[in-house]
């Protein structure tokens, strides 16, 4: 039997918001484009935040993207039927509720989205064709006395939702009131949030038919019925992580994973049994000398969401996206292991990833040669040493100081957990990172039934580990303590400052040492501004010395800092600076600093936000200047 494949579902998916008056937008590079407060692109919604709080958008007010996205939050269910850490998200957006006046173009808001989702999904012609009586919803259920105060939103209960859907043909029984804890959708603790609307799918053979809401919440758990799509109405914002009141508008956000739509297409129970995995997974299961599906799977899992993270300018390192980069390839490495993999390299499968994705994502394929090269370099250096530290892992495990006799007479062995100085030379000896060793060691109590190392025993560990690290300085505290999920930091006016100076800093480089430096990465704290850039050597004193003088006279300057809409070309022809490996929308939005005469000191592709005149910045200084990585010095500075 035929069924829809993914780039189907992508195309269908695109046109049929397009015919409702959404410009198509490229996704975004998974690397956060104008947001230093988070690690990846974790959402669709993430590119457009300034948009949701009432900036306008150069495309209009209605869109529709298919967008990369990464969460390692869930990285430790992987290998199970739905879970991933990179995906795609179809989403269509309405920014700013202007539905007053209706016509095309004009913002819309619970009716339109809540239908045109339910249409895409069930129309034969234009969208999925899925079986109407096969779709549960859920709304959001409002406070009640029992909530918690840190879940209080303010927001009511979602009666209107819950009437639209019946409206287009919901059963009231199938329409589902849930708390906070699952219809709120928010990116984190800050931003633009709000009650959203949830559809799911009975995938069973038998069909479920009604259900109570107890029977529909045990389906849920048994992933009998899948979450396929979310309508989230933004109209709230979040600080601090409580809702603080209502946004200027009113936004839509939709939201449905490409693979879980796939496997449901493709009438399958999991992710990785669609055309999306199925041919990686094949390859790796053909060459593999053992059979062990979860293996396979993380593999296939890791070294996708490695493949994308290269190919947008990512670098292995032991912090912040680096890190996780590391991690990710480290952990597959270690799953080939597992898997009996002798002399095959994580890279050979990298072709047939871009086989895969190479027409929907351009750069795969263009950056074939960098990612085979990337993923070697960091296989290569830790298998050096994978084999000693799986082994002095192995000690730590048969270090047993004592015996527990159990109710039933039985004698337990008591182990003794690494100590965090012991975890701190598996990472820096050995390369293991962190929760690497501790998934490990955890697999090896579970191998004798012992339940695995307490949050307490854990957070021990890591106070050791900190603390040793300390005593050797040189790594990031980012790359301890579990920091790696990407939470979101503040917007606050120090960290603006930063971004402005950032771009002052990256204009004195090149001045200094040449146009050829680009930059390979940053991000910013309220503390301080970290780049990474192209550059082969050390910088000398002096040249530090030029850079800081440099920034400090445009700050001094009193530099005007604007920001244009233009066309991508006419930026380019501007020699405005790109991010490595991002896809750029036809219409850009540009960050200039020029003086009164109108001389362009910098210029970058950028969305904000920046101070309006550089006078405000304060005095410039480097803080540090050391190696990134081969061909790339990182700087931290900061403004005082
Ligand atoms: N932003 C919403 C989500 O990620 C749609 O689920």
């Amino acid at each position: 039997m035929q069924v829809m494949q993914s780039k189907e579902i992508r195309e269908r998916f695109l046109k049929f918001f397009e015919r409702r008056g959404h410009a198509i937008v490229p996704s975004a590079s998974l690397i956060p484009e104008n947001d230093p407060t988070t690690l990846f692109t974790t959402a669709g919604m993430q590119p457009l935040v300034p948009y949701l709080l009432g900036e306008k958008h150069p495309k209009g007010n209605r869109l529709v993207n298919v967008q990369k996205c990464l969460r390692t939050d869930d990285i430790d269910e992987v290998g199970d039927n739905t879970h991933l850490t990179f995906f795609e998200m179809l989403g269509n957006w309405s920014l700013g509720d202007s539905d007053a006046k209706g016509g095309v173009g004009a913002g819309y808001f619970k009716k339109e989205a809540l239908a045109w989702s339910y249409e895409f999904l069930t129309s034969q012609e234009e969208g999925l064709g899925l079986d109407p009586a096969r779709l549960y919803v859920t709304v959001f259920a409002g406070d009640d006395p029992s909530t918690p105060e840190s879940l209080r939103t303010g927001a009511p209960r979602d009666e209107e939702s819950a009437e639209i859907w019946k409206s287009i043909g919901i059963p009231e029984h199938r329409v589902y009131y849930r708390g906070a804890e699952d219809n709120w959708w928010s990116p984190g603790e800050n931003g633009p949030c709000g009650p959203d609307s949830e559809m799911f799918y009975d995938i069973t053979t038998q069909g479920l038919g009604d259900l109570s809401p107890e029977e529909f919440q045990k389906a849920d758990d048994n992933q009998q019925v899948v979450e396929i799509w979310n309508d989230v109405f933004m109209e709230y914002e979040k600080e601090n992580g409580k809702v603080i009141g209502k946004l200027k508008q009113k936004n839509v956000d939709t939201g449905a994973g490409l693979e879980r739509i796939a496997a449901v297409m493709q009438k399958t129970d999991n992710v990785f049994d669609t055309d999306l995995f199925k041919p990686l997974l094949r390859a790796i299961e053909e060459k593999a000398y053992e059979y062990d599906i979860r293996s396979s799977r993380i593999v296939a899992d890791h070294l996708r969401a490695a493949v994308f993270l290269i190919s947008d300018g990512i670098i292995p390192s032991n912090t912040d996206r680096g890190y996780v980069l590391r991690r990710l390839i480290r952990r597959a490495v270690r799953h080939m292991d597992t898997l009996g993999f002798a002399d095959t390299k994580l890279s050979e499968f990298v072709s047939t990833i871009a086989d895969i994705y190479g027409k929907t994502y351009s750069n795969v394929l263009k950056n074939i040669g960098i990612v085979q090269k990337t993923l070697d370099d960091e296989e290569n250096k830790f298998e050096a040493t994978l084999k000693k530290g799986l082994s002095m892992l192995n000690k730590i495990f048969t270090r047993v100081t004592g015996l527990k006799q159990y109710e039933d007479g039985e004698d337990i062995p008591i182990h003794q957990p690494f100590s965090g100085k012991e975890l701190f030379e598996l990472f820096s000896t050995y390369g293991f990172p962190i929760e690497l060793s501790i998934e490990i060691y955890d697999e090896k109590r579970k191998g004798i039934l012992l339940s695995p190392l307490t949050d307490v025993q854990k957070r021990k560990i890591l106070r050791g580990f900190d603390l040793e690290n300390r005593k050797h300085q040189e790594l990031s505290r980012t790359a301890s303590a579990g920091k790696f999920k990407g939470g979101l930091a503040d917007h606050s006016d120090a960290t603006v400052k930063l971004h402005t100076a950032h771009h002052l800093l990256l204009a004195a480089l090149q001045k200094v040492l040449g146009k050829e430096v680009k930059q390979r990465g940053s991000n910013i704290t309220p503390e301080r501004l970290r780049i990474d850039f192209t550059f082969d050597r050390k910088l000398t004193d002096e040249e530090k010395q030029k850079v800081e003088e440099i920034v400090n006279e445009w700050i001094t300057a009193g530099l005007a800092v604007v920001r244009r809409e233009m066309p991508r070309e006419e930026a380019e022809k501007l020699g405005a600076e790109m991010e490595f490996g991002t896809k750029y929308p036809d219409v850009v939005s540009v960050y200039i600093i020029q003086d009164a005469e109108g001389s362009i000191f910098s210029i970058e592709f950028c969305g904000g936000p920046h101070v309006s005149n550089t006078s405000e910045l304060g005095n410039f200084k480097i803080l540090k200047e050391e190696a990134s990585s081969a061909g790339v010095r990182r700087i931290k500075a900061t403004l005082e």
